[in-house]
């Protein structure tokens, strides 16, 4: 059997990586807040922000997989939030501990949890991490969400560096998606300019019918699992494959 768990599978690329592979017969379990309307999935409700809770319900579902069925385990790390658009100093403090707990914090307890549960495991196993482009450029307004996805290509780059030495060490990716047709970016497009002065450009790709679809990217990144095109530790942009 060929697993999948996806975090933030309610919506936007999760809920198209969710359909993906469960068209493709994978057994997929989706982790989110609210429960979204997807055949063939298995959804838990859980608050990833939420350290225990998280933690309990995702080493839950991994003692009741039974490891002798499994033949491929992939965790996709996708569940993110913006958080505040704003200069740091305009940023509340349980908005910047939000975000980072949720983009950054959770992705490292996770992907601990899932190496430790299937360490001795020695069929196809992944991380896949959904980063972004702001990962390395600087956007103003979005200081945390830039800090919070640069610490995890690093995380995938030092993970990857770990497993490399084990016998059945896993595969750790990180992939940024484009411009994606997602609440996140209905969230951009309706700051204020003041506090993003990238709006404009934001605007520009919907109204010129540029971001790419979540369906896309859900299609590329199967593609790109499956053909495993990809190293130990690579962290690439969907724009240049
Ligand atoms: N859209 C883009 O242009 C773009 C570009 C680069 C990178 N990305 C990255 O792609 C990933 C997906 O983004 P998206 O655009 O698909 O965003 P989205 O449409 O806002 O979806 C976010 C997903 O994360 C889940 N989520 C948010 N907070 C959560 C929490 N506390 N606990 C559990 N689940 C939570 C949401 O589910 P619930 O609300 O049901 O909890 C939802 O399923 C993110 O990591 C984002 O940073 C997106």
């Amino acid at each position: 059997m060929d697993i999948i768990i996806i975090t933030g599978g309610s919506k936007g690329i999760g809920k198209a990586l969710v359909e993906k592979y469960a068209a493709e017969n994978y057994k997929v379990y989706s982790l989110s807040r609210s429960i979204a309307d997807l055949k063939n999935c298995t959804q838990i409700p859980i608050d990833l922000s939420n350290t225990i809770e998280m933690q309990r319900s995702f080493k839950t579902l991994l003692d009741n997989l039974n490891k002798i069925e499994i033949s491929s385990i992939t965790l996709i790390n996708n569940a993110g939030r913006l958080g505040t658009i704003a200069n740091l100093e305009n940023i509340e403090s349980d908005d910047i501990s939000k975000s980072i707990q949720l983009n950054t914090t959770t992705p490292l307890i996770l992907s601990s949890l899932f190496i430790k549960s299937f360490e001795d495991l020695s069929c196809k196993k992944q991380i896949i991490t959904i980063s972004s482009g702001a990962a390395t450029k600087p956007y103003e307004g979005w200081s945390v969400y830039c800090t919070s996805k640069a610490a995890i290509d690093m995380m995938t780059k030092a993970i990857a560096a770990e497993q490399r030495e084990l016998k059945n060490g896993l595969k750790c990716v990180a992939i940024y998606p484009g411009v994606v047709d997602t609440n996140m970016q209905t969230t951009i497009r309706s700051t204020n300019k003041k506090d993003f002065k990238n709006l404009q450009r934001f605007i520009d790709l919907k109204e010129n019918n540029e971001l790419y679809t979540p369906e896309f990217v859900a299609n590329s990144i199967f593609k790109i699992d499956t053909e495993n095109q990809l190293e130990n530790g690579a962290v690439i942009d969907i724009r240049n494959f």
